[in-house]
């Protein structure tokens, strides 16, 4: 945006029951702007000759801190976090006329919030109204979020350093939640391990609801109930990550309940194993973002026909689509503020390149429910292996690398 107006709002509080809030969390491009954590509050960045940024944000309230705790008020904000202007929230509307007038365009986020909307087009409305005088209006609105969707794609040194650090409590969690993994324990004794390790680490939340999914409940891929008894003999695929400050991280791991694979167990495990070390080898600078997929799925067909699970020649596996019986979700997602983050995986028509500063997550998984046309040994095995992967200058870095994965580490571990 050369010339213009952008206006970006936080997330609203939401109620959850009568006069109870959901905990609060702010809207990732608000904050990706600001750092600023407060509820209602609105930024504007006014592009052109003179650019200049303007927040506003809730007055100081001595009562309402009583109960509610410390807000900055419009000085403070701008002292602190150096935005230009800064002006109490209840002044919005009569203000924001003004900072429209003639600019070119305005550059905001429609059509997510109808209050939200009808509040810019009445503010347009009141600049228009003004054309006689000489004002002019804005003649184009844009969408400000494909504008930052680009910028929050490639993640800049801090932002990286914020990932690692959600990375390391993450996998911390992981760790203590195959501790604490036993015959006779329930997932949700074991989700409250991984909130405690969350919490413990400063991540203020998990990033998404935690899946803790004992044996046929691992064939669910949403699967959040977790309120079930872990039998030995099955796995426990735990798919989990904290937030912290405001970035995610997104692990999966699957591992037996008593500690020790099956024989059947093991050969799936081996295979998505497998199919994780030759998608994760396919990032770096360069790559198209499908090649982690197409390697993905190159090593699973060809698992799924030597185990029998699905009949024909790879090839034919592939063409076909009949992996997807086993292996219906995708490879990978873009990692940041958001769980599935923000930015394009296309561009005019061609899977996009990959670059240093993206992070992405390779997760294949394997998933066999009970029925008739499969080997009864692999009925109701779910495996799925995920790590955060940072794009570097000269290949790749595995964020989540500390979480066990080999059957070797996860069995010394549990046996510990
Ligand atoms: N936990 C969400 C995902 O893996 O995409
Ligand atoms: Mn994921
Ligand atoms: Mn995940």
């Amino acid at each position: 945006m050369q010339h213009g107006v952008a206006i970006i709002p936080t997330a609203p509080e939401r109620t959850r029951n009568r006069d109870s809030h959901y905990p609060y969390r702010f809207d990732s491009y608000f904050y990706y702007l600001t750092g600023f954590v407060e509820p209602a509050a609105v930024l504007v960045l006014i592009a052109g000759a003179k650019p200049r940024s303007v927040l506003f944000c809730r007055a100081k309230d001595k009562d309402r801190e009583i109960w509610d705790g410390f807000r900055y008020g419009p000085e403070a904000a701008r002292a602190v976090f150096g935005f230009d202007e800064c002006y109490k929230i209840a002044d919005m509307d009569a203000r924001m006329p003004a900072l429209l007038a003639d600019q070119p365009q305005v550059c905001c986020h429609l059509g997510s919030d109808g209050a939200w909307d009808a509040r810019v087009l009445g503010w347009l409305n009141e600049v228009r109204a003004q054309v006689r005088t000489g004002v002019a209006a804005p003649a184009t609105i844009s969408d400000v979020h494909t504008l930052l969707d680009e910028m929050r794609l490639i993640k800049d040194a801090h932002e990286l350093a914020t990932m690692q650090g959600a990375a390391q409590i993450s996998t911390a969690a992981h760790q203590r939640a195959m501790r604490a993994t036993a015959p006779g324990r329930t997932e949700y004794e074991i989700e409250a391990e991984l909130l405690h390790e969350f919490r413990r680490g400063g991540a203020q939340s998990p990033a998404y609801t935690s899946i803790v999914a004992g044996g046929a409940n691992a064939c669910i891929l949403h699967y959040v109930q977790n309120d079930a008894r872990l039998n030995a003999g099955d796995l426990l695929l735990i798919d989990a990550g904290c937030e912290l400050d405001g970035y995610a991280s997104d692990i999966t791991r699957t591992f037996p309940v008593n500690g020790k694979f099956s024989a059947a167990q093991r050969e799936v495990y081996e295979l998505v194993l497998a199919a994780q070390a030759a998608a994760i080898a396919q990032v770096m600078p360069g790559a198209g973002w499908n090649a982690p997929h197409d390697a993905a799925v190159q090593v699973l067909a060809r698992g799924l026909v030597d185990l029998g699970l699905c009949r024909g020649s790879v090839d034919q596996v592939i063409e076909s689509g009949d992996y997807r019986k086993f292996y219906m979700h995708r490879t990978g997602h873009w990692l940041g503020l958001d769980v599935h983050d923000a930015g394009d995986y296309k561009r005019g028509g061609d899977w996009r390149k990959l670059e240093p500063g993206m992070v992405l997550t390779v997760e294949p998984g394997c998933y066999i429910q009970a029925g008739d046309d499969i080997p009864d040994r692999y009925a109701n095995i779910g495996v799925r292996i995920e790590d955060d992967v940072a794009v570097t200058a000269s290949g790749h870095e595995v964020l989540t690398q500390a979480a066990p994965k080999t059957v070797a580490d996860i069995e010394a571990l549990m046996r510990g």
